[in-house]
Order: structure tokens, then sequence, then C-alpha cells
């Protein structure tokens, strides 16, 4: 199968005014269309900058030092700002953690939802055709917001962000995300905000659409277990490199990645609920001068000077399932 997105040996820096913060190390990833893939990893390894370098919303002081991007056959590192245009909130969505920062308090849900929708069908690439009236418009917001499960969807439309809950919130900005009918959709976080059990419906809806619409989607999380639940592969994450590449079924059951098995291990025991909650040792590197070798090295019980000298790749376990991938001198 052909893969719908692929990042390949990607590198990224961010220049500062202390010098290059080597923020993203060799990425390596793909994602097949209508494929479900968790992103998990601790805070500041780079999961978000990935997210953005996938929908071009990098920061000016982003360099891109190695490899490449490629979106349906199209190289992403290479668009200017008209191709950006046609693929983004088009071809590519993205929803973030907050939706309230996403959405206008003082218009109703209706008149947001509909701005996007009128916003699309006049958009570049979109069929040439007649402006909507607002009958069409407004069939068109109803249809959305049943496809994400919003109960009574004619009555919301007149209702404004903040008498909603977060769910149906979160809820909405699916919903704008899907307007044009992209075949990516990446969501950053977009359930911390939220108690868990609404954070599980959020993500089974998405689970739900991928399988729909035959929407690839990137759900990136710090929650393993919350991810994995819903995700046909998990990707794990560590001071800008994917580490561990499996189905999520192979991952919780063998991790083979030092850090997934810390990360797992991290996991609240739902048997045990006093189980002291056991952590990685440690903290991220100064990603200014990263480690040599590994950069999980300084935290793991496993290294040994070929660790910290050659910089693993991801590639196939000899023993294991075809499709998980390990970046581990020790896998
Ligand atoms: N504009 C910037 N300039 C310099 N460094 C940055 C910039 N944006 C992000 N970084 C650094 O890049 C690294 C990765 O950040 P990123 O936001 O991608 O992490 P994350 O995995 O999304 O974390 P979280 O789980 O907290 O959202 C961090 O070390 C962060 O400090
Ligand atoms: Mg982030």
């Amino acid at each position: 199968m052909t893969a719908l997105l692929r990042i390949s040996d990607y590198r990224l820096d961010f220049e500062t005014f202390d010098g290059a913060v080597k923020v993203l190390d060799g990425v390596e990833l793909e994602l097949a269309e209508g494929e479900t893939l968790g992103l998990v990893g601790e805070t500041g390894c780079g999961k978000s900058v990935l997210a953005r370098s996938v929908i071009g919303l990098l920061p000016r002081t982003a360099r891109v030092r190695s490899g490449a991007i490629a979106f349906d056959g199209e190289d992403l590192l290479a668009c200017d700002a008209a191709a950006w245009r046609r693929l983004r909130g088009h071809r590519i969505a993205m929803i973030f953690q907050d939706p309230m920062t996403y959405l206008n308090p003082v218009l109703s849900i209706g008149r947001q939802l509909g701005d996007v929708i009128r916003v699309q069908h006049a958009a570049p690439g979109a069929a040439a055709a007649p402006a909507l009236t607002s009958a069409q418009v407004r069939a068109r917001a109803v249809e959305l917001l049943e496809l994400v499960r919003l109960p009574d969807a004619a009555a919301l439309l007149a209702r404004y962000p903040h008498q909603l809950s977060g769910g149906m919130r979160q809820r909405v900005l699916i919903a704008m995300a899907l307007v044009g009918t992209p075949r990516l959709l990446i969501a950053d976080e977009p359930t911390t905000a939220l108690d868990v059990t609404i954070q599980a419906q959020v993500l089974a809806l998405m689970r739900d659409l991928a399988a729909r619409l035959r929407l690839a989607c990137v759900m990136i999380s710090h929650d393993l277990g919350a991810v994995a639940a819903v995700c046909r592969r998990v990707a794990v994450m560590y001071a800008g490199t994917i580490v561990e590449d499996a189905s999520a079924d192979e991952l919780l059951r063998a991790p083979r990645h030092p850090y997934s098995r810390g990360l797992l291990a991290a996991l609240p025991d739902i048997d045990g609920p006093h189980a002291a909650l056991q952590g990685i040792a440690g903290s991220l590197p100064n990603l200014l001068a990263p480690p040599a070798g590994c950069r999980f090295h300084p935290r793991c019980a496993l290294a040994s000077e070929r660790c910290r000298r050659e910089r693993p790749v991801l590639r196939p376990l000899a023993d294991g399932a075809p499709l998980h991938r390990v970046a581990c001198h020790h896998a």
C-alpha cells in the first residue's frame, strides 16, 4: 500500500539567542490512507512541532536541516503560501487542545461553522460553483454536526460556545475540521482539557470517523493508554525522534524500547489504584546540546558504549511482528 504521508529523516532546529535547539532528529513516520496512529511521548519531545511541520504552521525561527515530508505525492517542504492554502483545511486538517481558543465566544456555532463552509466552498482548488444559499449552508452545518454525533444539531446552531460542554465544543471543532473533507486529520492533544470519560468518547469518535470517511488520523497525546485503546498503531517519540512504532496491541503487550517500557510502567494500573505511579527517572535532555549517540542513553539502564556513540535507527525487529520497528541497539 502506498503511504498517504511519508516523513523521512526529518531534522529540524529552532534558531534561538542561545544557539540552535535541535528539536527533531531524524523522524521516520509513514501513514496509510484511513489509518489511525497515536503519537505519544512526554512533554517537550516534539509532537506538536512535528504536527505543525505537516500542516505548514512552523514559526519563522524553524530551520529544516534534512529530510522529506511527502503527502499524497506532494513535497510539503517545498510548498509555498498558495500551495498551503490549497492543502490546509482542505486535504490536511488539524485540531488543537483548547477549543475555546479557536471558537469565537460572541458568534453562534451556526455562524462560525457557516463561515468555514462558505470560505471552503469558495476556496482555491474547490470546484468552481455558484455561492451557497443560506439554506444550503445550514443543511451542510447540520449534516456535519450530526456526523460528529452532536444531538439536536439544528438547535445547536443558535447556541454560543459557552453554552456547550468541553466535549461538545471539541466535537464542533472536529466538525469544522471536516468541512473540507480532508484526507488527513491531526489532533494535537484534543482531549487533555476533558475528563477521562469524555476524553475516551472524543477519541472513539475520531476512530469511527476515520473508518467511515477513510480519513487518516494522527492522535497526539501524553496518554499511551488512551490512544492505544482507539488507534490501530502507536508511535512513541523521545527527544525528537520516533523510538518505537508498532500496532497498539503489540506495543501494549511487548514494548521493546526501554523508553516505551517506562511509559507503559507509568500507566496507572486499573486493578490497583493504589499502586505507585512509576515514572522514568531523569528528564528530557537539553536540546541545545543533545547527547551523542542515542538521545535516551543518559536515562537508560541498558546504555552501553555503543549507545553513547552511535545513533540507533528505527528498524524492524528480527524476531517481532513485521510492522514493529524500534530504534535501540539492545531491542
Ligand atoms: N519556537 C520555538 N523556539 C525554540 N524552541 C521551541 C519552539 N517551539 C518549540 N520549541 C521546543 O521544541 C521542543 C518540542 O516542543 P513541542 O511543543 O513539539 O513538544 P510536545 O511534545 O508537543 O510537548 P507537549 O506534550 O507539552 O505539548 C521543546 O523542547 C520546545 O521547547
Ligand atoms: Mg504539544
